[in-house]
């Protein structure tokens, strides 16, 4: 039996104290990062240097005891090792070298090349070494549609619309940019959780700018199809599914994935979800991120509501989206008193 209290939520075990961690609790609210990340070069460096990578694991992990590290890298690393141009530019978010035609996505390697992903295991094998015995790591990817979404456009978006133009001018194009996402998202994943994570979250947070059936198609079946192969693989490991923004499609969702987890985002309402999402999967979420940078009383009464809706079935708590840069820690201390009181 584990005495993770992180992996029992998974496994369906409803606790008197719900598991805490936070989507990019490693991060610039900390000064500790913000010391660190300005001695690395660029961002990727940063995500592949084993020795940097395993300190801002472990910073949110000393300073408030989560019940979860998540392995410090990116989403952005997959299309890094598929030969596409990536760099991350200050102030501004990514910068891929977009791709706007099939000639264009032909350019990618066939494999993605795990050897260049190497440091990436390296630090998780790092991290599993001075984690606590009661703390999950966690590891992650980016789901196929999130992932080409930045692939396409080259850049973040507010509405992803070069990709879902894309996908509708060129459907059998962007089919096969998804498979190759799935076969290259899947190798990645089953190296993290050879190299040692005991759980691995799908982040696909635009899975709610589609239509019903573009999310059946290039969000809802290529993750699933995720699932499963990660399960058959490795029948132990714990799988949280986060379709932000995609409220429609959670009640089905957790019926039929197969995932463990569903991330729930912050425009989920819990008393919804206790009833239609949480009767059959553990959830995750859902305090607004900017509410945690507010404080005050409507932190105490956001986190209240949320225990209240969802304690009597299993969940782990977590913010609907990442924590965001101007988060002040006071507010995170406070957060993690008002979980476990
Ligand atoms: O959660 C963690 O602490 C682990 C590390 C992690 C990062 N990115 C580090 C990061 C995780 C899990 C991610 C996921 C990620 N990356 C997503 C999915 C989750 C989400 O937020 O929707 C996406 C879409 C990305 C792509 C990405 N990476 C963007 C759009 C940006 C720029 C926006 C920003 O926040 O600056 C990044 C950069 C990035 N990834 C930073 C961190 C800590 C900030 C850059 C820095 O420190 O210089």
């Amino acid at each position: 039996m584990t005495e993770k209290l992180f992996l029992k939520a998974c496994n369906g075990e409803v606790l008197a104290t719900p598991p805490l961690w936070l989507m990019r609790q490693a991060g610039r609210y900390l000064p500790e990062y913000r010391e660190i990340r300005s001695t690395a070069k660029g961002f990727l460096d940063f995500c592949y240097s084993p020795k940097l990578a395993t300190e801002v694991t472990l910073q949110p992990i000393r300073r408030f005891g989560f019940d979860a590290a998540i392995l410090f890298s990116d989403i952005l690393v997959v299309p890094d090792a598929l030969g596409q141009n990536v760099s991350f530019i200050e102030g501004e978010g990514p910068k891929l070298e977009p791709i706007s035609s099939e000639a264009e996505l032909n350019k990618l390697e066939d494999q993605i090349d795990l050897n260049k992903l190497a440091p990436v295991f390296e630090t998780i094998d790092r991290v599993k070494s001075q984690l606590p015995k009661t703390t999950a790591l966690i590891g992650f990817c980016g789901a196929p549609w999130t992932v080409a979404s930045y692939m396409i456009a080259g850049h973040g978006t507010a509405d992803q619309a070069p990709a879902r133009l894309f996908a509708y001018r060129f459907p059998h194009v962007f089919q096969r940019l998804i498979d190759k996402l799935v076969v290259a998202s899947l190798l990645y994943l089953n190296a993290q959780i050879e190299a040692g994570v005991e759980a691995v979250q799908i982040f696909d947070s635009w899975a709610g700018v589609l239509p019903r059936e573009e999310f059946l198609r290039w969000c809802y079946e290529p993750v699933c199809k995720m699932v499963a192969a990660l399960k058959q693989a490795h029948p132990h490991i714990k799988v949280i599914a986060f379709p932000r923004q995609a409220t429609s499609h959670l009640s089905m969702m957790a019926q039929t994935c197969g995932a463990d987890v569903l991330g729930l985002d912050t425009s989920v309402d819990v008393v919804w979800a206790a009833q239609n999402v949480q009767n059959h999967i553990t959830v995750q979420g859902n305090l607004d991120p900017l509410v945690l940078l507010a404080g005050g009383d409507r932190l105490k009464s956001q986190v209240m509501s949320i225990k209240t809706a969802l304690q009597a079935r299993p969940y782990i708590f977590n913010l609907g989206h990442g924590i965001l840069p101007q988060t002040p820690v006071a507010h995170v201390e406070q957060l993690v008193k008002l979980v476990r009181s």
